[in-house]
């Protein structure tokens, strides 16, 4: 018989916490801001009424956090579906980045200004630079440290590092990122990166969380979603939320927007967990 003794305190606590996830649920970053555990990417989401479309769905179904960037062209869309939704600005959490022609430490402030008029805010609660950029990695985060200090971000973060990029940063400068955005699924399980991030309390923000769809059929991720009665692309979501990782799947359609938001009424077992973790095989669907 199952006993809180053979089971383990410290199991069915961590049990209950993973239960007690939803769809609003936070993560406390290391400078103290909140910062939604699901959100909506929008790469490739197209400019005009399919990402106003989007994002206004995600905002109405109770998502709370949005991740576009400059490159992607539709931070207006995402800026308009925010005012648009009638939610207090405080109760949105939107992320955009910079982009690596910008890099350098004016350029960066210009840019900066840029997307904000773009998305129509005043502030941006997560500000990422969106590749690492030889020489440059230093002049620009010190520019986002301004753009810190002087409350035009809530947070600032990076994107695309690997532990070197990370330990630049963190050996130079008193503040380090709050967030590393990187592809992350178990079939680019980065482990090491992972492991340094959490020593570091730098939260990984999992991109690409859906392998961009070409997983979806993999035979195990089906059989694992059969057991729970879910798609691969909710059991790839859950996986990343078990990990402590924030998750951003992108949709434009509002069914499987709708879908990757239900993934909160079950838990995959630590055997599912570990059949998922070793399925990794360093597949990279991003590249620069
Ligand atoms: N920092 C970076 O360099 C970087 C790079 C890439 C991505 N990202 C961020 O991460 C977000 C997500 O990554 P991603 O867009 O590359 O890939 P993804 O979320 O892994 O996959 C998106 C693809 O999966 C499809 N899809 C979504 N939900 C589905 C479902 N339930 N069932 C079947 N197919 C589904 C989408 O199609 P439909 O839209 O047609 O539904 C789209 O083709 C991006 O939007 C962006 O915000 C960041």
């Amino acid at each position: 018989m199952l006993t809180i003794k053979s089971i383990g305190l410290s199991v069915l606590i961590e049990i209950f916490f993973l239960m007690q996830l939803t769809l609003q649920s936070h993560t406390i970053l290391n400078n103290g801001v909140e910062i939604p555990r699901l959100g909506l990417g929008v790469y490739q989401s197209p400019i005009g009424e399919t990402t106003f479309r989007a994002v206004r769905y995600a905002l109405k179904i109770g998502y709370r956090h949005i991740g576009t960037a400059w490159l992607y062209g539709n931070e207006g869309d995402v800026g308009d579906a925010i005012l648009k939704s009638g939610l207090p600005r405080e109760q949105t959490f939107i992320t955009t980045k910079i982009w690596n022609s910008d890099q350098g430490y004016e350029s960066t402030l210009t840019a900066f200004e840029r997307s904000l008029r773009r998305l129509g805010l005043t502030y941006v609660d997560l500000y990422l630079i969106h590749w690492p950029v030889k020489g440059l990695g230093k002049a620009t985060w010190k520019a986002m440290i301004k753009l810190l200090k002087d409350n035009k971000v809530r947070a600032i973060g990076v994107s695309n590092y690997e532990i070197p990029h990370l330990q630049e940063i963190i050996q130079n400068f008193d503040v380090k990122p709050t967030i590393n955005q990187v592809e992350f699924h178990p079939f680019l399980f980065s482990r090491e990166l992972l492991q340094f991030c959490k020593m570091n309390k730098i939260q990984l923000e999992a991109y690409s969380p859906l392998t961009r769809g070409i997983k979806l059929n993999n035979a195990t991720l089906k059989a694992i979603g059969d057991k729970y009665s879910k798609t691969p692309a909710q059991i790839l979501i859950r996986w990343g939320l078990q990990h402590d990782l924030v998750v951003i799947p992108k949709s434009a359609h509002e069914n499987r927007i709708k879908e990757n938001s239900q993934v909160f009424d079950f838990q995959l077992e630590k055997r599912d967990m570990e059949l998922l973790d070793s399925l990794n095989e360093d597949l990279r669907t991003v590249f620069l």
